[in-house]
């Protein structure tokens, strides 16, 4: 099965944990974004929804999906957050952050009473680092300390590039540096080092935080996990 129709078949499955009058996180990526145009679809069915966007490119898509959107300041709770991940430990430990707004991201996560990682069965791993790099996102002023104090951590950190060639700013106005920590066989104690590095405004270590993931295999088959 393609990926598409894999996509198609997470999003329903995502969906239908959805319920008239939810308030959602909705996340950012392609995986986030096929459950968010199943959602719109559902609108259309009569499903009532309000949404909070982790990022400017979900709010764009939600606006042309005619997805009510409140401000995250305006909505003290949010009942369900569904976002993609690019990493998912065998504990749905993530990284998150290949499209550059983990910081979003976690903020609204950390403000869903109930929060599922949406993903394809290739982003699972056995430890978190094995498969894909790091994301931290840093202040701009001072970067190459920052990336130094990383360094000296062994975590390789690579400026992240944007489409025209100067460094990517993420919509909070930070920049990302990919890193290289290797697998890792603490998320928790890896991600308080990244955090409590002066510089660093946040990384794509979810540690704790899901409490299910839906993964779609190859053959379109649907599995539900849960977090231990
Ligand atoms: C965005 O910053 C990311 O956290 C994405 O959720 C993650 O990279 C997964 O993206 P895809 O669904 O496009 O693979």
């Amino acid at each position: 099965m393609d990926l598409d129709q894999r996509l198609a078949r997470l999003a329903a499955a995502a969906a239908d944990r959805v319920e008239s009058g939810m308030a959602l996180g909705l996340g950012t990526g392609s995986t986030a974004s096929a459950v968010i145009r199943e959602l719109g679809r559902r609108m259309g069915e009569g499903l009532r929804i309000t949404g909070v966007a982790t990022s400017t490119r979900t709010r764009e898509l939600c606006r042309d999906l005619g997805i009510p959107l409140a401000a995250f300041d305006d909505v003290p709770r949010l009942d369900l957050g569904i976002d993609g991940a690019d990493e998912i430990d065998p504990n749905l430990n993530v990284i998150k952050g290949g499209g550059g707004a983990l910081l979003y991201e976690k903020l609204v996560a950390l403000s869903c009473a109930d929060y599922i990682v949406v993903s394809a069965s290739e982003k699972r791993s056995p430890a978190l680092g094995t498969r894909f790099m790091l994301p931290v996102e840093v202040v701009p002023f001072g970067w190459t300390h920052t990336a130094s104090r990383l360094r000296a951590m062994g975590m390789e950190p690579v400026l992240r590039p944007g489409p025209d060639g100067d460094p990517l700013v993420t919509d909070n106005g930070g920049y990302i540096l990919d890193c290289r920590p290797g697998p890792m066989r603490d998320p928790a104690a890896v991600a308080a080092a990244i955090k409590a590095t002066t510089g660093v405004v946040d990384h794509g270590i979810f540690a704790g935080i899901a409490r299910s993931a839906i993964i779609v295999e190859p053959d379109g088959e649907i599995v539900v996990e849960t977090a231990r």
